[in-house]
Formats: structure tokens, sequence, C-alpha cells
């Protein structure tokens, strides 16, 4: 039955009694960037629709043809020829509408039981849970590279520092298990992230669920989801998924960022221990001698922005009272920045990660300097029977002295030492070598050979074991 009036414009417009004026539709569309969510408001659209069916709202005809209908929409936006209306405000009903052009009445059966209050939040979660296993798979080749890089370094001897200051002697296998160690934290937070979005609102309407007797779990079980959300009020308006994801995306850019001044550093002539491929590098349009490594400061400027937008993502909602507020809209810019930045930023460290070397000649002759040892020595003394505070101020001065000559540990004659503590063994000096400092700290998570190997082999297998 037919009532005979036509329809409003806009879904919305039965109640009004004149159109939108023209610069509030530009101030109110979202079309412009939530466009973003084609792929899943139409996963979402299908699921709702043969749920619809399942429970006897939809006839099997009608179904069909939405499926029919959403299924060439999809191909629309893969070539580029969806004719998206900014005057249909955001991507659900330029969708609809786009239906309805395509299939007629059944279109306009669509939406029953939904509100574009659970099918945004629908749609959001649907592409935390596709960006977070795509952001899986970037940072899981990130880790493969920082491993290959730490087993072709496993030998190769550096001073490891602290307060910038060289410390204590450690190997560049170590050095890039560190890297590792961080990725795999973030790797597996936005496992965590992309398992808590996974669950469907849908169902939640705008925000006090609907008369019809629908199926949620069907719907989530199509959709791929682990189950469904249990309070429609709180559905509409959490957003705590997102916040999740830009936390974990801020704190990914964030270990990115403090590699890149790592790095940057390193690469300075007054370091140069690091050395990136020209194809890495940037050029001066005025100085013809430099090289720069722009690409590790724009990953550390962007660390920034996306910290900026876990920020403002926050900010937006502290303030907002139970269901949905027209707020929330303002919740997709910054996730899809920071989704975008973090996935570039992975995927070009990958790549700078596997053509840098480190230069081993370089970060070997910067042992001797510095008393990279003295813990060394430190710790014999107190194998030798003195009290470790002893230990620390006798080698202390001994540090002071070496120092004042321009002599490295090693390089003290016994007579010497034996001023500052007269039980050392004879030649004891000579036995102090960066090599044997790495490798006498075989406990696990130590620097020796064997205890970094053991630690490459554990994470492989752990990443091989990952779905
Ligand atoms: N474009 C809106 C958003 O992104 C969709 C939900 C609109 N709901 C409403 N009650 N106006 O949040």
């Amino acid at each position: 039955m037919q009532t005979g009036e036509p329809l409003p414009e806009k879904p919305w417009g039965g109640r009004f009694s004149e159109a939108t004026d023209q610069e509030v539709l530009a101030y109110t569309e979202s079309i412009s960037f939530d466009q973003t969510l084609w792929r899943q408001d139409i996963r979402g659209s299908g699921a709702h629709a043969k749920m619809l069916v399942k429970v006897g709202v939809l006839t099997e005809e009608e179904g069909n043809a939405i499926l029919q209908g959403l299924s060439e929409i999809a191909g629309e936006f893969e070539r580029g020829s969806f004719p998206v209306r900014i005057d249909l405000e955001d991507i659900h009903m330029n969708i609809e509408r786009r239906l309805f052009e395509k299939i007629g009445t059944p279109a306009h059966k669509l939406h029953t039981a939904r509100s574009r209050n659970d099918q945004v939040a629908l749609d959001l979660r649907l592409y935390v849970v596709d960006e977070t296993a795509a952001l899986s798979v970037l940072i899981r080749n990130l880790i493969e590279v920082v491993l290959s890089k730490a087993e072709e370094t496993v030998d190769l001897l550096m001073p490891g520092y602290t307060h910038l200051q060289p410390a204590q002697p450690i190997t560049g296998g170590y050095y890039y298990l560190c890297h590792a160690e961080r990725l795999l934290r973030d790797l597996d937070r936005m496992q965590e992230v992309g398992r808590r979005a996974g669950i469907s609102p849908l169902g939640s309407g705008a925000l006090a669920g609907t008369t019809f007797p629908i199926d949620r779990t069907y719907v989530a079980d199509l959709l791929g989801l682990s189950g469904i959300t249990g309070n429609g009020l709180d559905a509409v308006s959490d957003r705590d998924f997102a916040a999740d994801f830009l936390h974990a995306l801020s704190l990914l850019m964030v270990h990115l960022s403090q590699w890149a001044e790592e790095w940057i550093l390193w690469s300075t002539v007054e370091f140069s221990v690091l050395e990136i491929p020209d194809r890495y590098m940037t050029g001066s349009s005025m100085m013809p001698q430099k090289k720069n490594p722009d690409i590790l400061e724009l990953t550390r400027g962007r660390a920034g922005r996306v910290l900026g937008d876990y920020v403002s993502l926050m900010t937006l909602l502290k303030g907002l009272p139970g269901g949905y507020n027209r707020d929330l809209q303002e919740d997709k810019e910054q996730l899809f920045d920071g989704v975008s930045i973090g996935k570039r930023a992975v995927s070009m460290m990958t790549s700078l990660c596997g053509g840098a070397r480190l230069k081993g000649e370089k970060l070997r002759s910067r042992l001797s300097s510095g008393g990279l040892l003295a813990t060394d020595m430190a710790e014999d003394l107190v194998r030798m029977g003195v009290p470790f505070r002893e230990a620390h101020a006798i080698v202390g001065r001994i540090v002071a002295y070496s120092d004042s000559l321009g002599l490295s540990l090693s390089e003290i004659p016994d007579e010497e030492l034996a001023r500052f503590y007269d039980g050392f063994p004879k030649e004891y000096a000579k036995c102090l070598t960066p090599e044997m400092a790495v490798s006498r700290r075989n406990h696990p998570g130590g620097p020796a050979r064997e205890r970094v190997l053991e630690r490459i082999g554990a994470i492989r297998s752990f990443l091989a074991g990952m779905k």
C-alpha cells in the first residue's frame, strides 16, 4: 500500500517545511571524508539485509535485489565512478539513495530496524578491524627485516649509550633486537585493538534498539565479528575502540620517531656510524654537498601529528553526554590520518632499515675511549672480594687516571693498576676486551651471541605461529 505522497529528497526530510540551507549542507556534510568507509558500509548493509530476510522482515527477492544493488555500487566505488552527492550528507545516505536508483522500493526497506547511529558505529568498528589487520602485516614485515639485520650484525661490536654517552659494549644484533622488541609490542597492541573493536553494535538503532525481531548475533557472524555490544545507548556513542587505535598508532609512531632520531644522529658527519643509501636521502636546493635524512625527519615529525590526532579524539569525547551526538562525526578524519601516516611510516622504515648499514670499523674504533669496560673491571674486583661500592670507587679513580694519560683501561700497565688495588692478577688489563664484555653477559635478555640468536629465533617462531 502506498501513501500517495512523494518521498522527501532527504531520508529525514518528512517533518521539515523547507529545504536545508546550502551553507548548512556544506557545514554538516561528512561525505567528503567518510567515503573512506564505503567498503565497510556496504558490507554492513549486506549483512543487515540478510538478517532482515532471515527474520521475515524482507522477502528473499527484496534481499537479493539489495545485495545485487550493493555489489554494483561497490563496483562503482572501485572504478571511481560512484556519483557522490554532497546534499546527501554522508556515505550512508549516499549509498542508500544510489541503491534506490538501481533497485527501487526494496532500497527503502533496507533501513528498517537500523539507524545511522548504529550503522556508523558498525562501519567504524569494521574499519578498525580491517586496518589493524593491515597494520599488523606491515609491522610484522618490519620486524622480520629488523631481525635479519640483527642476525647479520650479531658479532658487530659497538658502544651502547645511556644519556647519549658511551656506556658499555654491545653488538649490532643486540641493538636491532631492541627495536624488534618495541615493534613486537606494537604488533600485539594492534591485534588487541582489532579484537576489542570486533563486535557488532548493529541493532542498537538510534539508541533504544528496535521493535523488530532482529537476530544480532547472525549479523555479527556474517561479518566475522566475535560478538555483539551489550547496551544500545552505550554502543551508539562508544568510540573507545577508535581511541585505542589512535593510542596504539601514537605509540608505534613514538617508537619509529625515537629510532628516526637515533639514526639522524648516527648518520651525521660527527657520528658517522650509519650509512644510508643515496636512494633514501634527499638533497638541498642551494648547498650542492648536502645529503639529508629527510625520511627520518618526516617520520619524527609525523609522530607529532598522530599524537595530535589522538589528543584531538580524546578531547572530542570527553564532553559528550550519553547517546549519539553529532560531535561524533568528527571522530573520523584524525583516525584516517593516523592510520595513513602509520602505514606509510612502517613501510618506509622497512625499506630504509633493509638498505641502511651500521659501519662496523667506525663503531669498533669508538670502543677504546670512554671507559666502556669500567663496569667489567668493577665486577671483576667484586669477584676478587671487594664490595661493589668500593670497587666502583676504585675503578672510578683508575678511569680518571687513564683519561688523564689518554689511555684506554686495557692499556694501563700492571704496576700502575697495583697503585689503585694490589690484588689484580698479572696482565689483567690486557684481558679486558669488548668481545669478552659482551660474551660473558650470557643470561636471558643479555647481549651474548647465543642469547641474541636465541631471542631472534624465539621472535621468529612467535611470528610464524601468528595467524
Ligand atoms: N555522518 C554521521 C556521523 O558520521 C552519521 C550519523 C548521523 N546520525 C545522526 N543522528 N545525525 O556520525
